[in-house]
């Protein structure tokens, strides 16, 4: 099963994707996470990704398209993955069309998380992110057990750079511009499904398995 998360910014896509990961063992590929981590480690990678996820802009079609080419073809996704935060601009979608053709494949469901923009900006001030393992807390909605500290793996949780309320503004702009066209051009395709993500999570996931099956 290969599937897509589609969403604003917050709209709550790695929080479903990681519950979608774990029931239908399949990888969970966020191209968010992995520049995340290349910027807590410091590669080369990390440092010009960080420059445009700082500021709120996506990060240039090229440092992202082969990163999940190459990791598509690995083999714990023969099985299917669900991508979070891949594609967010048409031409990823068609990079990843390309990519999956040549592999004689092609994506199953695009699943739009549907959130309002107001409802958007309320959440992302209280969200807390680890950077050890990315789980995501929200500060009254899904507070950690300690306070300050991750309740899988013991790191630190900390408001991400991007999640100050200017950087969420223009992210949403960039998302309205360059990745809601995406819903267009999967709903041509016949594969889009969208659940109402205002819910909350758990009833957001049973909309998303009655969407995959059980
Ligand atoms: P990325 O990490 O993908 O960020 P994003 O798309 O902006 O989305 P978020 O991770 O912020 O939100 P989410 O939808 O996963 O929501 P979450 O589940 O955490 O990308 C970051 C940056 O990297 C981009 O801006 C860009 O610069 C760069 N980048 C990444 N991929 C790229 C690409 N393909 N091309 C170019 N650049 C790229 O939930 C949010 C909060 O809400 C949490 O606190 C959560 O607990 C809470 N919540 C979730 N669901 C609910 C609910 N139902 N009710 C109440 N609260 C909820
Ligand atoms: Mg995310």
């Amino acid at each position: 099963m290969k599937i897509i998360m589609l969403g604003a910014p917050g709209a709550g896509k790695g929080t479903q994707a990681k519950q979608i990961a774990d029931k239908y063992q399949i990888p969970h590929i966020s191209t968010g996470d992995i520049f995340r981590a290349n910027i807590k480690e410091g590669t080369e990678l990390g440092t010009k990704a960080k420059e445009y996820m700082d500021q709120g802009l996506l990060v240039p079609d090229e440092l992202v398209v082969e990163l999940v080419a190459d990791r598509i073809v690995k083999e714990d996704c023969k099985n299917g993955f669900v991508l979070d935060g891949f594609p967010r601009t048409i031409p990823q979608a068609e990079a990843l069309d390309e990519a999956l053709a040549k592999m004689g494949g092609k994506m199953d469901y695009a699943i739009d998380v549907d959130v309002s923009d107001e409802n958007i900006v309320n959440r992302m001030g209280g969200r807390r992110a680890c950077l050890g393992c990315g789980a995501t807390y929200h500060i009254v909605n899904i507070p950690t057990k300690v306070e300050g500290i991750c309740d899988k793996c013991g790191s630190e949780v900390v408001l991400r750079d991007d999640d100050k309320p200017e950087t969420v503004q223009k992210r949403l702009t960039v998302y309205h511009e360059q990745t809601q066209p995406l819903i267009d051009y999967y709903s041509q395709q016949g594969i889009l499904k969208s659940v109402d993500g205002t819910r909350p999570m758990e009833d957001v996931f049973a909309d998303i398995v009655g969407i995959l099956g059980a």
